[in-house]
């Protein structure tokens, strides 16, 4: 079976989509990184400067995203795979939510999101190694109090990505649900909330290289709470909303139920 050798990341300034870039970058792909703050994918652009191109963009402007993607296929060659990873959250309850927020999460996480798949659509058709993928999370399977707007949309993108891989795969391409549950990053670091299993952030790119080299259909990490996961998702609802229940009491007693760690400090 072939592997996708040509590879465009979104996010590629921090956290997993930085540590995605150079593990495939150490495998020897050819990768385009976009994300706003390129200027943090520097050591990448020096340490690999014949397989790493980087593009300055807001995946949510539409236009920009584009034509970020039109010029970073140029530059590679072409395109076998795609990691719709730019992803973003913000804490928040029902009472402290803000209409603004909310849109903003559901723009970058589900609209731009889809917006890379579909754009890539045409150039990975022509791949002999075809791979749409993008970074859903834990959070979409059963989603816990204190991050609804991030819940859903996480949620809301895996059953894209699954009407999707059903439509596709006659054509031979494969469409990727990479799942993490915590792993540090710059998202992660803003948890007040101890976090279960947290995984490096090196560990989760080794396994997303994996899953995107193979052309799985579905990945999901760190695997105790994968698994703990996967059991919760088949819970009758009333024992899961009594345990979520449980859950946003003891968050809301110590203080943390959508809060994020510089709310808390400031508080
Ligand atoms: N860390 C976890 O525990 C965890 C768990 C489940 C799912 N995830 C998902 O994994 C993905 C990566 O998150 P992370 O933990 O690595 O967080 P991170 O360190 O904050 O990285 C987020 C990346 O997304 C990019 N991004 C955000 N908004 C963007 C925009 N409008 N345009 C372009 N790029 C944008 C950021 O780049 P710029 O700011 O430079 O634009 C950055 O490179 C996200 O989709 C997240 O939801 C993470």
């Amino acid at each position: 079976m072939k592997a996708p050798q040509r590879i465009l990341v979104t996010g590629c300034s921090s956290g997993l989509g930085l540590a995605l870039c150079r593990e495939l970058l150490q495998r020897g792909c050819l990768v385009a990184g976009l994300a706003r703050r390129t200027e943090l994918c520097a050591e990448l652009s020096t340490q690999f400067p014949q397989q790493f191109s980087s593009y300055a963009v807001d995946v949510a402007d539409g236009a920009a995203l584009r034509a970020a993607m039109t010029a970073a296929v140029q530059h590679i060659g072409g395109l076998d795979a795609v990691v719709a990873n730019a992803g973003m959250g913000i804490p928040s309850t029902a009472d402290s939510m803000r209409m603004e927020d909310v849109r903003r999460v559901l723009a970058v996480n589900v609209e731009a999101a889809i917006h890379t798949l579909l754009l890539a659509l045409p150039h990975v058709r022509r791949s002999p190694a075809p791979l749409l993928a993008a970074v859903t999370s834990l959070a979409g399977w059963r989603a816990g109090p204190g991050a609804a707007p991030y819940c859903a949309s996480k949620a809301a993108l895996a059953a894209f990505l699954d009407s999707l891989r059903a439509e596709l795969a006659h054509e031979g391409i494969a469409v990727l649900d990479i799942a993490p549950g915590f792993v540090r990053s710059a998202m992660t670091d803003r948890n007040a909330f101890k976090m279960p299993f947290l995984m490096e952030t090196d560990a989760a790119a080794r396994v997303m290289a994996n899953a995107v080299i193979a052309r799985r259909s579905h990945v999901a990490f760190p695997r105790p709470v994968a698994a703990l996961v996967w059991i919760v998702r088949r819970l009758p609802d009333c024992v899961f909303d009594f345990c979520a229940r449980r859950i946003a009491q003891k968050l809301r007693r110590n203080g943390t139920l959508g809060v994020s760690k510089a709310a808390s400090t400031r508080q």
